[in-house]
């Protein structure tokens, strides 16, 4: 009898670490995989899914424009209910901190169906901020039966909440997708990042998209990165804008007309890998980067109060400098003008896995069943 393991996932970062473990999955055997989007995205997640050319059975659909954690929630816990009930997979797997995967989780709970959280055990203990990841995967750790941490120190966070058993230090799936994304001699499909002239210039790449950065805080961010742009003639700033209207319009009014500003649509998982590992720095609020840019030597500045990767902290590659406009361009001002500073953060460490985190997770699933 196969193992029937239903991978379901809904946004853009998710899909980037679960498609090339999908990909390991459908290697084996004895491994029936079945693949169901909850659509928390639409063309984000579309993007990727091409890229890797994942087989998709189910796709749920719920993204609505302006969409609430409430619409998402209750869409997903619905309309989950009937695939789990005509599936009946031996396992679902869900990934990460986004509310497609802590509703996965429970709709998988409500049918007595174990769950595998990739990705578990990343903490900022503040219930608020990253909000609501933070308690959407405490939330997701509580109800799974498999945890596949990243590093040793999310599996110690993990111990901490008394969570003992099945708890697997993997790597982290990026680092796997990395290493099929990044080439030699790259071309732009972006026909607006093929146009840029990078000859001679440095480029920094921007993003921030997170919830509690709405407002304010994404004000004073795109202020410095406008502050920067300004005053360093060889910089070339790349912001590919998330979806959001609320993120498209605060980028769009204060960026929008900026010299060597240049707002472009999201990038496809290739481009954008590509362009970060010939970039000079990364500012950022998203998590994925931080995992990401340390593994090519670039220095990464985040854009949020606390993270919940402290490794490339640790390692001296990252940075967290906050929402504050002023600490945000002094800190871009340091990396850009010191040249010390600067390769002292610019080396490549990889405390997120060594690209075979898929490998490690299709086994233990496979022995955990036997
Ligand atoms: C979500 C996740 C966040 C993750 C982020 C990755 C939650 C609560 N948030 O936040 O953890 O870091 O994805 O990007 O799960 N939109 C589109 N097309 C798309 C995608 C989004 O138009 O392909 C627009 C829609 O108007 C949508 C809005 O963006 O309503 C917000 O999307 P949503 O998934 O609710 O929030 P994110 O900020 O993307
Ligand atoms: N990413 C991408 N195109 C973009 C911006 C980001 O492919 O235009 C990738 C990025 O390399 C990383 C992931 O998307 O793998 C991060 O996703 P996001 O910032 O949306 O979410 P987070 O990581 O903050 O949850």
């Amino acid at each position: 009898m196969k193992i029937k393991v239903m991978s379901v996932f809904g946004t853009r970062p998710e899909a980037i670490k679960m498609c090339p473990l999908v990909k390991e999955l459908e290697r084996h055997e004895e491994i029936e995989s079945v693949v169901c989007l909850t659509g928390q995205h639409r063309e984000m997640l579309q993007q990727v899914i091409d890229i890797f050319g994942t087989k998709v059975k189910y796709n749920l659909d719920v993204m609505q424009p302006k969409q609430t954690l409430v619409t998402i929630t209750t869409s997903v816990l619905k309309k989950l209910e009937s695939v789990l009930v005509t599936e009946k997979p031996d396992i679902v797997l869900v990934h990460g901190d986004t509310s497609t995967s802590f509703v996965a989780a429970l709709a998988a709970f409500y049918q007595q169906i174990p769950v595998g959280h990739v990705e578990a055990g990343l903490r900022t203990y503040d219930k608020y901020s990253p909000f609501p990841e933070e308690m959407n995967r405490c939330l997701t750790g509580r109800i799974a039966e498999l945890h596949f941490s990243p590093t040793e120190s999310n599996k110690r966070n993990l111990e901490k909440e008394n969570i003992k058993n099945h708890i697997y230090v993997t790597g982290n799936t990026v680092i796997d997708a990395f290493k099929t994304t990044v080439k030699e001699n790259y071309q732009y499909k972006d026909n607006d990042v093929r146009h840029i002239n990078f000859i001679g210039k440095r480029c920094v790449l921007v993003t921030a998209h997170r919830r509690e950065n709405l407002g304010q805080p994404l004000e004073n961010i795109c202020r410095a990165i406008k502050r920067i742009a300004e005053e360093f003639l060889d910089i070339e700033v790349v912001y590919p804008v998330h979806m959001n209207p609320v993120v498209k319009r605060t980028a769009e009014t204060v960026l929008g007309e900026i010299e060597r500003v240049h707002l472009v649509k999201p990038l496809d998982v290739e481009d954008m890998h590509n362009l970060m590992a010939r970039s000079h720095m990364v500012m950022t609020d998203s998590g994925g980067l931080q995992e990401e840019a340390p593994a090519c030597g670039v220095p990464v500045l985040v854009l949020r109060t606390e993270t919940e990767r402290p490794e490339a902290v640790e390692a001296g590659t990252v940075k967290v400098v906050g929402t504050n406009e002023n600490d945000i361009y002094e800190s871009a001002k340091i990396l850009l003008t010191e040249k010390d500073t600067y390769d002292q953060m610019a080396h490549a460490v990889n405390p997120y896995g060594d690209g075979h985190a898929c490998e490690r997770i299709a086994r233990i699933i496979l022995d955990w069943k036997r």
